[in-house]
């Protein structure tokens, strides 16, 4: 596989699982892999460092202060100890440290903020821009023409040799969302009606889990983002895969048949058929392609796709796609249809 001969995997342990499908279930904030996550973890080091500092010196002169003068006991007079007014020396030493000490940290912030705000690419980033709908994101990649849901494929940046910059224009169609992939970068609010805009440099090859931060309604837990970091090439194929027209398998044409009647296609897109130009739902026309179901919220496998079918209700209670009351034969029928759509 191409990843080997790129720097920082070289001396990777062999392992049966390709990095990239490392999954990262740990959302580390101490631990990001990408730039804007970085700068914001050196400035947080930073400010826990200085308040660490600050909190050592006063809690350890209260401390020395309740015991060093505490009361020993009946022979100690309960008088008042003679108050100090008017020590120029000690008002300029909780005055003037203090104040540069908050200087400090509003320049370090600053900066931080302008990086990430203003960040000098390169080269001109990928843009990917993603939807937030409830309860679930949808991707567009307009360099390619590509349209996918909820999991979202970059190409690993190799700094410096091989920056790839990914910016993220971030909309929203309904309701308030909230976007963070802690490894990857800081929250940012998706608001309709207004584009934020993040980007990402990862530079680790995996899975990386984020979250909706931001309460949209009955399933914001379940609005999961994942994001797969993973070599150009890797990322290249995936691309060449979204791109690529819906199967159409003429075995499973009674499954689209059954599909297209009972209104799918009115909320979900199949590129490449006629019926089903829906923008509500996800775009199914790889949908083989995920991992997960329901924009995170299970596995995407057989049992769990017959069950989607039967009642979305069942596993996202709450989401908008509604009991659809197929009889067995018709869930068995466009399960083999999706299950075509590789
Ligand atoms: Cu979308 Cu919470």
């Amino acid at each position: 596989m191409a990843v080997a001969a790129l720097p920082g995997t070289l001396c990777a342990q062999p392992s049966l699982e390709e990095p990239s499908q490392r999954f990262r279930a740990i959302q580390n904030i101490f631990d990001p892999l990408s730039k804007p996550a970085e700068l914001i973890n050196d400035t947080a080091r930073l400010t826990l460092l200085i308040c660490l500092v600050i909190f050592i010196i006063v809690g350890g002169l209260l401390l020395y202060a309740v015991i060093r003068y505490r009361r020993r006991g009946p022979e100690d007079d309960a008088t008042e100890p003679s108050q100090v007014y008017g020590s120029a020396a000690i008002e300029l030493a909780w005055t003037i440290p203090p104040i540069l000490i908050v200087i400090l940290l509003v320049l370090v912030t600053a900066r931080t903020v302008g990086e990430i705000q203003n960040p000098q690419f390169p080269k001109d980033p990928l843009q990917l821009r993603i939807i937030g709908h409830r309860f679930w994101w949808e991707l567009q990649y307009p360099a390619y023409g590509v349209t996918a849901a909820n999991e979202i494929h970059v190409p690993v940046s190799y700094l410096p040799s091989t920056p790839r910059p990914v910016q993220m224009l971030l909309d929203s169609a309904d309701v308030a969302h909230g976007w963070w992939v802690p490894q990857l970068n800081g929250k940012l609010w998706v608001v309709p009606n207004h584009r934020n805009i993040m980007w990402i440099q990862p530079t680790v090859l995996g899975i990386y889990p984020g979250n909706c931060t931001v309460l949209c309604g009955d399933q914001h837990a379940n609005m999961l983002i994942r994001v797969t970091v993973e070599s150009p090439e890797d990322f290249e194929k995936w691309i060449a895969g979204q791109k690529a027209p819906a199967v159409a398998d003429p075995t499973v044409e009674d499954g689209r048949k059954e599909f297209i009647e009972n209104s799918c296609g009115t909320c979900h897109r199949i590129a490449g058929t006629s019926a089903a130009n829906g923008v509500f739902g996800p775009d199914l026309t790889h949908f083989m392609s995920r991992q997960t179901l329901g924009s995170g919220v299970a596995d995407n496998n057989d049992e769990n796709l017959r069950s989607w079918l039967r009642d979305p209700q069942v596993l996202k209670p709450g989401c908008l796609m509604p009991n659809m009351k197929l009889d067995d034969k018709e869930v068995d029928l466009i399960f083999a249809y999706l299950k075509t759509l590789k």
